[in-house]
């Protein structure tokens, strides 16, 4: 084997073996779903975002502000929108993530 060939071979074997540990970490998640390390909050985040924030005005880009901003403008959102705190908290993630 060429050293790319064992290179290659190595990469896809830590990007399965991450997958692989990555499913069932996801589903134990979502029952409780508070932790900040949930990897599902940036996902949940992204179809809330999708789904609500678009139903009153044009869909604001997570560019344009910053997360400072994102916190005041989320807080206020979420009584317009009628968030739940758990789906407050995915918005702000993926939005703080994502400008
Ligand atoms: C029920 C209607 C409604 C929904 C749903 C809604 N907004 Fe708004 N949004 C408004 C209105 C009305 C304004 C302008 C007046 C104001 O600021 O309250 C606004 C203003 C904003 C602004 C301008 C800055 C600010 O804080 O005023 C941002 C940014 C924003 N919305 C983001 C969002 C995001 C992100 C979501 C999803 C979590 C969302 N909006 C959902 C009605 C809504």
């Amino acid at each position: 084997m060429s050293k790319l060939a064992v290179k290659t071979a190595l990469l896809a074997t830590i990007v399965a073996g991450g997958a692989a540990m990555f499913e069932p970490e996801a589903q134990a998640a979502e029952p409780t779903a508070t932790d900040e390390a949930d990897p599902m909050t940036f996902a949940r985040g992204a179809k809330t975002w999708s789904e609500t924030c678009a139903r009153c005005h044009n869909m604001r880009d997570p560019k344009e502000l910053r997360d400072d901003q994102w916190r005041a403008a989320v807080a206020h959102m979420r009584v317009r929108a009628g968030l739940t705190g758990q789906e407050t908290r995915d918005v702000l993630k993926f939005l703080q993530e994502s400008n």
